[in-house]
């Protein structure tokens, strides 16, 4: 008899052998299921119970276009790894479900079935997914924290380029737009810049910091409120533009008179 067949015959080979099938099974498991990351996402961003009914939302209301598992069609991209923060953007925004495919999903009012509880479904249910960009507390998007003359100094750095100078918004190339940041709610702004919805680049927390993207929230929330004071807008960009409006203006009066007077001149030589 061998050494192994005599192992075989120990009381204790039994337990061996289940500890090990035990194991192999576990090892396997860990190594099939989805990452347990992914699970934590999806409770981060929600209750365990809001995957299941986003689910069913889902199914119902985007999977014409998006595939039945957010696998994308031709009619709508995959939403696997767009994160939480896109879903609560392009829902609470109306952009989405989108009802006629145009050059641009554009913001409307939102769906009736659309509100708090069943956005924060749908969202923990493409969080779960692949994980992505989450949605932001409200501290992280409170407009009184933030520090609205840094936040104009990287607003315009940023942004005017599309958006204008008090984000009145501007066209882009092939009928897309950049829209006026008129209605866009603290959370959408914050939203917007870690998603880059459509034709608009994405500002991770490497390029704009959590506290930076708070100080330019409070710009744009800010200059929403400060009264007009009538008269041209000029973009309402303050003391340079009305500058060089002033100038222009005024040399044109001038050259307007020099020729004016040399007129006058010409005519009484002759
Ligand atoms: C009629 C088709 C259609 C329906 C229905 C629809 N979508 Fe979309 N969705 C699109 C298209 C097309 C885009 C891409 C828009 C673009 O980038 O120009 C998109 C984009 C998105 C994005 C942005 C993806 C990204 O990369 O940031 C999200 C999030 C999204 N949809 C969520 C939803 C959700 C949630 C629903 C259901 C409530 C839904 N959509 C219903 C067509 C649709
Ligand atoms: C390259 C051009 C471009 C730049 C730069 C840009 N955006 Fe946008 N932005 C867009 C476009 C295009 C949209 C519309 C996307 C859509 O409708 O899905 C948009 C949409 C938005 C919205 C949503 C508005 C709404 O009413 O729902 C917000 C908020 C926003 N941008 C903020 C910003 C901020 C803040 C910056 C600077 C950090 C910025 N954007 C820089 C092009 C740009």
């Amino acid at each position: 008899m061998n050494r192994i067949t005599a192992g075989r015959r120990h009381p204790l080979a039994r337990y061996a052998v289940l500890l090990l099938a035990l194991g192999l099974v576990g090892g396997f498991y860990t190594l099939l299921a989805p990452s347990s990351e992914r699970a934590d996402a999806a409770i981060a961003s929600g209750r365990a119970d809001d995957v299941a009914e986003g689910k069913k939302l889902f199914q119902q209301s985007c999977s014409s276009c998006h595939g039945l598992n957010a696998e994308g069609t031709a009619q709508g991209p995959t939403l696997v790894g767009v994160g939480a923060a896109a879903v609560d953007f392009q829902v609470s925004s109306g952009r989405m479900p989108l009802a006629n495919p145009g050059a641009q999903a554009p913001r409307k009012p939102p769906a009736p079935w659309v509100n708090a509880d069943t956005v924060r479904q749908l969202s923990a249910y493409i969080q779960s997914l692949g994980g992505g960009p989450t949605v932001p507390t409200d501290e992280q998007v409170d407009p009184a924290k933030g520090d609205k003359a840094r936040g104009g100094e990287l607003f315009r750095a940023n942004c005017i380029q599309c958006h204008n100078f008090v984000g009145a918004g501007g066209a882009l190339t092939q009928g897309k737009y950049a829209p006026p940041l008129h209605e866009a709610s603290p959370k959408q702004i914050y939203e917007a810049m870690i998603t880059g919805p459509q034709a608009m680049p994405v500002f991770n927390d490497s390029i704009i910091t959590p506290d930076e993207k708070r100080d330019m929230i409070a710009y744009i929330v800010g200059v929403r409120e400060e009264p007009n004071p009538g008269g041209a807008g000029l973009g309402r960009i303050g003391p340079v533009t009305e500058g060089l409006v002033a100038w222009i203006a005024g040399i044109s009066l001038l050259v307007l008179a020099a020729i004016w007077i040399t007129a006058k001149k010409r005519q009484a030589h002759q």
